[in-house]
């Protein structure tokens, strides 16, 4: 057993074992005598000090790389459902908002920064409901069709607009577009619940046949582009146990079966991506892979990744921006459940698929709350983001980053207007939530090799729906890149600080930065009113001969980036 064994051993004690907090203070020596493979820094400022006694301790092992974190896992979506198409990204070309061809100019600036990899469009449950030829050609002349949701209650009060029906003015042109000036690639959901493979064909066949070569090709060109989109990603459906026609999963199986027996691929390695299960449905799961793999396991090379959707939400009566502390403390609780969610899934499909050829997509996941703080009477779902949904964001940020050897795509449900949003538009206002600044600070991990991270830290005591109950008291994830290190720490505690050692086992720290969103109120949001009431803070770090050690504040999201020698 190695020396980085043996240390990473008794953490692991400390970190699962309970022991009183006051034993976890670790004196400083002590920790300048374990760190003799990693950093000798010292921070100065609000959050990084000498003088402070630690609690924790936080090892990145750099010899012990999980995987690459994909791009995608930073990925987003983006559905045809209250504000999110109209109103949101769709602005339309003739409006005196700031545009692109129709989309909303704002927005396309902020995505930019975050290197947005790949979008989803144009659902959703709205997804089994499309005909894809309804949003091409003279927009003039496109169908007005009911939207999906349309039934949906808040809908039904909502005043008539496209959100109710919708005007098709938003296709695959225009979203391609969208996808385009962003930076990310096109990941379209397909119809199964009431179109045909032969819909799906042609989709396929618009999108990506070389120009001039199909009739689809030339009435592609006539609209606009010669060029093929070269779309990679596609949905076999959505939530087929669902809106997407309440399939059982054997039957489900053998539709993707008849969608993908064969598709029109001109070139492109096509990433067949099928509706995978609701939360912690491992029968879905199951019945699907052995059903899928019945006749010939070869079935499986069809599957690019398999489609998780998980959604936190609080029992309580509290809503987006006005909820209890136990609320707070049952979402996080929620949230978290995404790692275990992660493992069941993964070892129901190791039972087909032993080899682990299919990794997870997560593409739809976020807080969804109780409807009351939307911007505008249409946005269905549009609810107000608060601190407590950006720590959501972070830690499942983290969660996917921890298992990138999974996890190869996630897509935050919805980009805009709707649950989890980044941003909230409504004409001609434009604010960004805090879940915004979470993407923009967890960029920096993309492409990067998920490490090792070993948090050992008191377990903090929470109450939730009456009952105590014990969570972790830090989390988060690491990367490397080349000569750079990547570390996001969440801290749920609504009321303690961890002072906080950083060890990295493998290198040393030549300088680094700090991030810091924080905020003393969790329910704390940005409105039209007070744009900028949450935003992160840039901590200065100055670096001496010492020990490193940095607070996080409580209820924060905390960035570093290390310079390694
Ligand atoms: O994101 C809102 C809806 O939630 C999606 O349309 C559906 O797939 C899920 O149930």
């Amino acid at each position: 057993m190695s020396k980085n064994d043996l240390s990473r051993k008794k953490f692991l004690t400390a970190a699962s074992g309970k022991i009183p907090e006051s034993m976890h203070k670790i004196d400083r020596r002590q920790f300048l005598k374990q760190t003799s493979a990693g950093s000798a820094l010292l921070f100065t400022s609000k959050y990084f000090s000498q003088s402070v006694s630690t609690d924790s301790q936080v090892e990145i092992i750099i010899d012990e790389p999980i995987e690459t974190i994909s791009p995608d896992i930073y990925g987003h979506f983006t559905e045809h459902i209250g504000g999110v198409i109209y109103d949101g990204i769709w602005v339309g070309e003739n409006s005196s908002i700031p545009n692109i061809g129709g989309i909303r100019k704002e927005l396309v600036d902020y995505m930019k920064r975050l290197k947005p990899s790949v979008v989803r469009w144009p659902g959703g449950c709205f997804a089994d409901s499309y005909n894809w030829r309804d949003g091409i050609g003279p927009r003039e002349q496109r169908p007005l069709r009911p939207n999906f949701w349309i039934n949906n209650r808040f809908s039904q009060k909502a005043p008539d607009g496209p959100t109710k029906y919708d005007s098709n003015h938003f296709g695959t042109h225009e979203f391609v577009h969208f996808c385009r000036l962003i930076g990310a690639e096109p990941y379209i959901a397909v119809n199964v619940r009431s179109a045909t493979p032969k819909d799906f064909y042609e989709w396929v066949d618009y999108c990506n046949a070389p120009a001039g070569t199909t009739t689809l090709a030339m009435e592609r060109e006539t609209n606009g582009s010669v060029k093929p989109f070269n779309v990679r990603y596609w949905g076999v459906g959505n939530e087929s146990w669902g809106c997407g026609g309440d399939f059982t999963p054997e039957e489900y199986a053998m539709e993707f079966r008849r969608f993908t027996s064969w598709v029109p691929n001109f070139g492109q390695n096509l990433a067949l991506i099928p509706a995978g299960p609701s939360g912690g449905d491992t029968s879905w799961t199951s019945k699907f892979f052995t059903k899928l793999t019945e006749r010939r396991r070869q079935y499986l090379n069809r599957v690019y990744g398999w489609a998780l959707h998980y959604y936190c939400g609080t029992s309580g009566k509290g809503q987006a921006t006005d909820f209890t502390d136990e609320d707070y403390y049952e979402l996080i609780v929620k949230a978290n459940r995404m790692e275990t969610l992660i493992n069941q899934h993964w070892s129901a499909m190791g039972e087909v698929d032993k080899n682990h050829r299919v990794k997870l997509i997560v593409d739809e996941w976020g807080a969804w709350h109780r409807a009351g703080s939307e911007v505008h009477p249409t946005h269905l779902f549009g609810q107000t983001s608060t601190m407590r949904d950006a720590l959501i964001a972070a830690l499942t940020l983290d969660t996917f980053n921890r298992n990138a050897d999974k996890v190869i795509m996630s897509n935050v449900a919805q980009l805009i207007n709707c649950l989890h949003s980044l941003f909230l538009a409504s004409e001609d206002r434009f604010i960004v939530t805090p879940n915004y600044y979470v993407f923009d600070m967890y960029s920096a991990h993309q492409s990067g090799q998920s490490l090792k991270t070993v948090f050992s830290t008191p377990e903090i005591n929470i109450t939730r729906r009456g009952r105590t109950e014990q969570l972790w008291g830090l989390n988060g994830s690491a990367s490397l890149h080349e000569k750079k290190l990547v570390l996001t720490v969440v801290n749920p505690s609504l009321d303690k600080s961890r002072n906080t050692e950083i060890i990295v086992h493998g290198a040393k720290i030549k300088s680094g930065e700090a991030k810091t969103l924080s905020e003393a109120d969790v329910r704390l949001h940005n409105s039209f009113n007070n744009p900028n009431a949450v935003f992160p803070k840039e901590n200065i770090i100055n670096i001496k001969r010492g020990s490193l050690v940095y607070t996080s504040p409580p209820a924060s999201v905390v960035r570093l980036i290390f310079e390694l020698a």
